[in-house]
């Protein structure tokens, strides 16, 4: 039996930022979100997420992923002031009353780990019968970190943090990736004796890791998935790792990246194989992206589902749905609840907002169409503008099937255009039009012929 706290009660002195630093965005999720679902698979029975700095905010963020259906339920534990890592924990004694189990503690800010990891860590705690297990590793630069000192069996000696480090301890490479997995009936019995006898006069937890034994030390293969974020330079390497890893296995799962260094792609992206991503192309937040279809160069595509066999050019697609074999740009701009039918051509200079367009439809350039329903094979001519807003509120322009509107029509809403209508060519359209019309709304033409300037 597995209990989960996430300590992310931290301001984040280091990231210079107003903003929790658990909240700071990683790919699509923020850092504790991360965390949380690298435990998803060890089916913990409790989770707890102790919050402390602008706790609100950070109780907000998670219980809309709750909501969304993201996450289950999580139980918030305050900790009033940040006085350390182990005052952290401490925060966990009344609500851990009585519980019999394995506790797994993770710092907030590590949102690499994969999930394997936490398995082995928990399977060597629990087959060793372990009173503690700690995950570390053997870093490069192992700069800030707490040090890990073991005698040649993996049972650990002692964690000394960075700061409270002679100069021959820095020398060990060997770090505290700030996770653990505790036998809670022995930390629940320690913690409450901890000091703040250190260099930053906090209450640490690798304090009570060190008055335990025995505790055993796992060390990860790959110490880029350790890696803890305290400032924006960590959180960038952070941004970069992650990227390999996706990147990775989109190509695998059969889909072309061409110059992967140039795209970005969130983790919460969904692609099929045979989707084709050009440059400078970025495809963010709850995408969905099917085969056949070829995206950028120069886009980006945020919260979209792209259907199948569809093409976006040098375009900004945001919360919106495009349907089979539908081509989108050069430069058109899509969001708001935008829907495409299938087959359709948006093209150059295009802006459409909260906007529905039917099968075989085509706004091809120049035009403003917002809060607009239009059927299908209707043809917007260049510089089509709906006047959808009168300066307090929006409203709805209808457009029937096979409609064609002449080039530099004003569309000024509410308004509803029939089915089979034309309309000629600079109209300004007020009032509605029923099926089966042609609408001139322009002043004639008045031409006298003969007539030239006086001069004088
Ligand atoms: C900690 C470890 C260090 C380890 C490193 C790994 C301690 C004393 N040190 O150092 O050995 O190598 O993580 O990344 O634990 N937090 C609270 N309440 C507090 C203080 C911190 O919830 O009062 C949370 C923070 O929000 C953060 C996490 O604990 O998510 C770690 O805190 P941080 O200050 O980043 O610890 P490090 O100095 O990195
Ligand atoms: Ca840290």
């Amino acid at each position: 039996m597995v209990a989960v706290a996430i300590l992310a009660a931290g301001r984040g002195t280091r990231m210079k930022s107003d903003l929790p630093k658990v909240l700071h965005q990683l790919g699509g999720r923020s850092l504790v979100e991360w965390v949380l679902n690298s435990v998803q698979d060890l089916q913990p029975v409790r989770r707890l997420v102790i919050v402390g700095y602008r706790r609100e905010l950070v109780i907000e963020a998670l219980n809309q992923k709750v909501e969304g259906g993201l996450l289950s339920p999580l139980e918030f534990v305050e900790q009033p002031e940040q006085l350390g890592t182990g005052h952290a924990a401490q925060q966990l004694l009344p609500y851990l009353d009585g519980f019999d189990g394995d506790l797994l503690v993770l710092n907030g800010d590590v949102p690499l780990l994969r999930p394997e990891t936490l398995q082995a860590l928990l399977r060597t705690h629990q087959e060793n019968q372990n009173a503690a297990t700690l995950l570390a590793a053997h870093l490069p630069n192992p700069k800030g970190y707490g040090r890990v000192f073991c005698n040649g069996q993996n049972i650990l000696q002692q964690i000394v943090e960075d700061r409270d480090c002679t100069p021959a301890q820095k020398q060990n490479r060997r770090i505290n990736a700030g996770v653990y997995c505790f036998r809670w009936a022995e930390l629940a019995r320690i913690l409450p004796k901890l000091t703040a006898e250190n260099d930053q006069k906090e209450y640490y937890l690798t304090d009570a890791v060190n008055y335990m034994e025995p505790v055993m030390v796992v060390d990860v293969e790959d110490y880029q998935e350790i890696l803890g974020i305290n400032d924006r330079k960590q959180l960038a390497e952070a941004y970069s790792i992650l990227q390999d890893r996706i990147k990775e296995n989109w190509m695998k799962q059969g889909v072309t990246l061409v110059d992967p260094n140039s795209i970005t792609i969130d983790d919460t992206v969904q692609l099929a194989a045979d989707v084709v991503i050009e440059p400078q192309t970025h495809l963010r937040g709850h995408t969905q992206i099917e085969a056949g279809s070829r995206i950028g160069p120069g886009s980006l595509i945020e919260n979209s589902q792209i259907s199948q066999n569809v093409t976006v050019l040098y375009s900004v697609v945001i919360n919106s749905a495009i349907a089979q074999n539908s081509r989108i740009g050069p430069y058109s701009h899509l969001r708001g609840h935008v829907e495409v039918g299938s087959a359709c051509r948006i093209g150059n200079f295009v802006e459409l907002k909260n906007t529905k367009l039917g099968d075989r439809t085509n706004v091809a350039h120049l035009s403003y169409l917002g809060d607009t329903t239009a059927g299908n094979q209707v043809n917007i001519g260049a510089g089509t503008i709906t006047a959808n807003y009168d300066g307090v509120k929006k409203h709805q322009t209808k457009i029937g099937d096979r409609t064609k509107t002449g080039s530099n029509s004003v569309l000024v809403a509410p308004l509803t255009i029939g089915e089979d209508v034309t309309i000629a060519a600079g109209s300004t359209v007020t009032e509605d039009v029923p099926n089966d019309a042609l609408v001139i709304a322009r002043c004639h033409q008045v031409v006298k012929p003969g007539w030239r300037l006086k001069q004088k």
